[in-house]
């Protein structure tokens, strides 16, 4: 493995068609998870400088929730975060509830979202799921409006696909 990652610019298009055979290589012949999952948010940082990326996962709720389970912060990178999201609430709560992806173009616009940083504009949640239930969730924030698209839906779900959860 090469110790460095190699930035590109260019479209965005560009910029995932390099970074995906180096998470590739990253993940070749690593089995642990949170390793893993720290590797890929570390490689969308360095290569998108996006304000906050990271993983939720599905884990057993805390004593005092209501829920069975609930979205527990993973690795990430950026600000500090919430650690724990429900079903339902915020964006990443109603990616998991609908197990889809969702692209908000402007978070002031979405009822309940979750600002866990305040200057967070805009943000893409990708639903990751395994036999048919949503097992995490990878979450990328922007400080610029309306910065996600389709580009950003289609290439961030192949690169969750690559991960062996
Ligand atoms: N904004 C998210 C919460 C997670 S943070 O952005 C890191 C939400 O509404 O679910």
């Amino acid at each position: 493995m090469s110790e460095d990652l190699n930035i590109v610019a260019g479209t965005k298009t560009e910029q995932y068609e390099s970074l995906i055979p180096q998470i590739e290589g990253l993940l070749e012949g690593e089995p642990d998870l949170i390793a893993n999952l720290a590797n890929v948010v570390a490689a969308l940082k360095e290569q998108f400088k996006c304000l906050w990326v990271g993983f939720y996962l599905v884990k057993p709720a805390s004593a005092k929730a209501s829920a069975d389970v609930e979205l527990v912060l993973g690795p990430f990178q950026g600000p500090i975060a919430c650690t724990r999201i429900r079903k339902g609430k915020g964006v990443c709560g109603t990616s998991w509830e609908k197990a889809q992806t969702i692209i908000v173009p402007d978070v002031e616009n979405f009822p309940g979202h979750i600002a866990c940083n305040s200057l967070s504009r805009s943000e893409i949640v990708v639903a990751i799921i395994r036999n048919n239930e949503v097992i995490a969730v990878l979450d990328v924030d922007s400080e610029e409006p309306d910065h996600f698209d389709e580009t950003d839906k289609v290439y961030l779900e192949k690169i969750v696909e690559i991960i062996g959860f």
